[in-house]
């Protein structure tokens, strides 16, 4: 996607071709800032402290970091046993990074299955890292797909709706670009339609406590020239009953084959609402995201538990430094009273029963194991999961 016209997407592998480019998403949307990672290690702290986000992009920045972790198995001389060895090492080191998003795991074991063939070193670190620019683009490709897939979805209810006002879409979080390598998976059909010419409107949830929604749906959207507005997450159900929401589309971070729904906290309450107001709820997600193995998203997807300094306090720009009033950097301040207790759940399950239909590369289904099924044929889940 552009920003401020030149395209960008969230992870590249530098001129150098021996090390990777990433946005560093922290500093968004006050200053965009681009950084180069050498070490599997230097991967591992921007995915853990998350200078990058969101389930395709930290996939794929895992798998970059699995092509830094070839190369430097290769460059400490090492082969065979040892090479394979040291690889698992610092694969696992990578995996620990982020418990909840599926795409982690999936893209750190594609290089571990795709080198454990390959005998000689240098012709690892050349597999690794033209995988890592594979998986990127497929999930580049993946997000363009679901865009078209969304756009039809979008153009429905636009006719529906008479053909004049805009389609008023709610979503939570960042599932856009930013959480992608390009595109987003929730924002790409928004950008199709936008594209297109039907006229969209987004409710952007600020989504607390890192607040993905105010400060990069919003940026992304507004890069985009696309229609938004940013509300606190509680305004969700108000805007619903007074029937300024046509639906509401979101990403996930996991989805069981049986279609239940890991997303950032806050989503099941959205769909909750949706159910309560008759309004349709989509999930938007690359086949990397599905949990072939996990059959109950509730009882089973790992949740994270993030730092209580994300609910205590909130960082934001100076409202001085804005007005040109001579504060530049953000200022973090106290929210909590001193001595109160603070707990930070990260993700929430949404049941499949509360999902109107997934949105994936290859079409629309049922957020069911028969409707995920008919859209992945090919693939067995581990139906012992599900006793
Ligand atoms: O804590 P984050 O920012 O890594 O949260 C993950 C997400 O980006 C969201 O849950 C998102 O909506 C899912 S789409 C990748």
């Amino acid at each position: 996607m552009l920003v401020e016209g030149t395209p960008y997407r969230t992870v590249w592998i530098e001129a150098d071709g021996e090390s990777v480019g990433i946005i560093d998403q922290r500093r968004l949307p006050f200053a965009f800032e681009t950084l180069t990672l050498r070490t599997a290690a230097e991967v591992g702290v921007a995915i853990r402290d998350m200078l990058v986000r969101g389930a395709g992009c930290i996939g794929a920045v895992a798998a970059h970091g699995m092509f830094l972790a070839a190369r430097e198995c290769h460059l400490g001389g090492l082969s065979g046993a040892a090479f394979d060895n040291r690889l698992d090492a610092l694969a696992a080191e990578l995996r620990a990074t982020r418990p909840t998003a599926v795409n982690l795991a999936w893209a750190v074991r594609c290089q571990l299955d795709e080198l454990a063939p390959v005998a000689d070193p240098h012709e690892k670190v050349v597999v690794a890292r033209d995988l890592a620019r594979r998986i990127a683009d497929e999930d580049a490709d993946s997000c363009r797909r679901i865009g078209e897939h969304g756009l039809s979805l979008l153009r429905d209810i636009f006719h529906q709706k008479g053909g004049k006002n805009p389609v008023n879409i709610l979503t939570h979080c960042n599932a856009g670009w930013l959480a992608f390598v390009d595109h987003g998976s929730a924002t790409a059909p928004i950008y199709a339609a936008h594209d297109a010419g039907i006229p969209v409107h987004v409710w952007v949830d600020e989504t607390r406590p890192r607040n993905q929604g105010a400060r990069l749906t919003a940026w992304e959207l507004g890069q985009h020239g696309v229609p938004h507005t940013v509300i606190v997450d509680n305004a969700g159900g108000h805007l619903m009953q007074r029937g300024l929401v046509d639906l509401v589309l979101t990403g996930t971070d996991r989805t069981t084959w049986t279609g239940d729904v890991a997303n950032k906290i806050g989503t099941y309450l959205k769909a909750l609402a949706a159910r309560d107001n008759g309004i349709p709820f989509y999930v938007a997600l690359p086949s990397s995201t599905f949990d072939w193995e996990t059959a109950d998203g509730v009882a089973d997807i790992p949740i994270e538990e993030r730092s209580g300094t994300e609910v205590a306090r909130i960082s934001g720009l100076a409202a001085e430094a804005e007005a040109g009033g001579g504060f530049p950097g953000e200022v973090e301040v106290n929210l909590v009273a001193k001595g109160s207790p603070v707990a930070n759940y990260a993700f929430d399950v949404t049941p499949a029963r509360l999902v109107t239909g997934l949105i994936s590369e290859r079409g629309i289904c049922a957020a069911s194991a028969p409707g995920i099924a008919e859209l992945f044929p090919e693939i067995s889940p581990s139906r012992e999961s599900a006793n």
